[in-house]
């Protein structure tokens, strides 16, 4: 089930400069976090049900660096949030979806993630995640 649009993920060249916007509108930054895996630090603006994701590069090999300089700065993916990564992932496979990792991996704050192209829905990179086990 996708019961919520989890985050809105948008590339920006810097957290400190993007941020003033989003603020200026009363929202604020909870939480800055870095995925070394990912090559990606993280701003986290919670709205409401949903959050905002401001994505900076921290490595010139990381795909939001190619993503900047292939499109520049804006919006980057849509994440839903899903409670059943494994058996969403699974039935996309079968239905032909092209996702990009061969399994589910962890992103930020410890949820389990996947991609899916978006040559295969329309355009859009779209994120499916689900919160962590507890205590992992
Ligand atoms: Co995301």
């Amino acid at each position: 089930m996708i019961p919520k649009i989890d985050h809105i993920g948008i590339a920006v060249e810097s957290i400190a400069a993007a941020r003033g916007f989003y603020e200026e509108l009363g929202l604020a930054v909870a939480e800055v976090e870095e995925v070394p895996q990912e090559g990606v630090r993280v701003a986290i603006v919670p709205c409401g049900e949903s959050k905002i994701e401001l994505l900076e590069a921290t490595s010139a090999d990381s795909p939001i660096a190619r993503f900047l300089e292939k499109r520049g700065p804006g919006i980057h993916h849509v994440c839903l949030a899903t409670t059943d990564l494994g058996a969403t992932d699974a039935a996309l496979r079968a239905a032909g979806y092209r996702v990009l990792r061969d399994e589910p991996t962890r992103g930020a704050g410890g949820c389990w993630v996947q991609f899916v192209h978006p040559a295969s829905t329309g355009g859009v990179l779209v994120e499916l995640s689900q919160p962590g086990d507890p205590g992992t």
